[in-house]
């Protein structure tokens, strides 16, 4: 019988909750992948040192859980991992994130971490980034020159409705952008002065990707 996407997702997410080792130093991303991660971790019993969110959705499901959440700014050493979902992945592990507004947060825990393990069903595979439509979080100031940079770029920007993020800007998201190169992408939208994070993750791309599928689990190892 065909797995469904939540089947999908909950595989994944205990194939990553089994790689770990215990004592963990653990950074943890937002989406619906990443709480059946945190579902699967707090089932598994296994030691987790401390926890750091890139959201308080996140970190709200860790503290039900009884998973010891910090602040990043409180820890004098990296993360031992951070394990996140993605919007998109590509085979060189650059990702499209934000679709859950968290991508500021999740690209700071991300870049403050000494491994990033993508995890993802198969859907969100794809050769080249920009079908998933861009998130960037920006100043709200910034809309009106950020959203005309962007059509000058050849993109569609949209003001998503209702949304500000857990630090209170605004989102655009940005559809019709096909990015093969993902880091002059990413450098290029940083660019943008009132931008405060774009949803590349070429910078922060994922050092391993746990993929699910009809067939099971397949990893994907960065090649650099
Ligand atoms: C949140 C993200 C998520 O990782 C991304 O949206 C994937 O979410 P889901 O696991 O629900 O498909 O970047 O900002």
């Amino acid at each position: 019988m065909q797995k469904n996407q939540q089947q999908l997702k909950e595989e994944v997410a205990a194939a990553a909750v089994a790689s770990l080792p215990d004592d963990l130093l653990i950074g943890v991303g937002t989406g619906s992948t990443v709480d059946c991660f945190i579902d699967a971790l707090a089932s598994s019993g296994k030691r987790i040192r401390a926890a750091v969110a890139s959201s308080h959705r996140s970190a709200e499901r860790m503290v039900r859980h009884g998973i010891r959440v910090v602040e990043l700014s409180s820890l004098d050493e990296p993360l031992t991992v951070y394990v996140d979902g993605a919007d998109e992945i590509e085979p060189g592990l650059a990702m499209i994130k934000g679709g859950g507004a968290a991508l500021t947060r999740e690209k700071i825990v991300a870049s403050a971490s000494e491994a990033f393990v993508c995890i993802v069903d198969e859907s969100k595979l794809v050769e080249r980034l920009g079908r998933f439509p861009l998130p960037i979080e920006v100043i709200q100031m910034a809309i009106g020159p950020v959203t005309r940079a962007l059509v000058a770029m050849g993109g569609r920007p949209v003001v998503r409705e209702g949304v500000l993020t857990d630090n209170g800007h605004p989102i655009i998201d940005v559809h019709g952008l096909e990015m093969d190169d993902p880091l002059a992408w990413e450098d290029r939208l940083n660019a943008l002065p009132g931008v405060v994070t774009n949803g590349v993750f070429a910078r922060q791309r994922a050092s391993l990707a746990l993929v699910a599928g009809q067939s099971g689990v397949r990893q994907i190892k960065a090649s650099r």
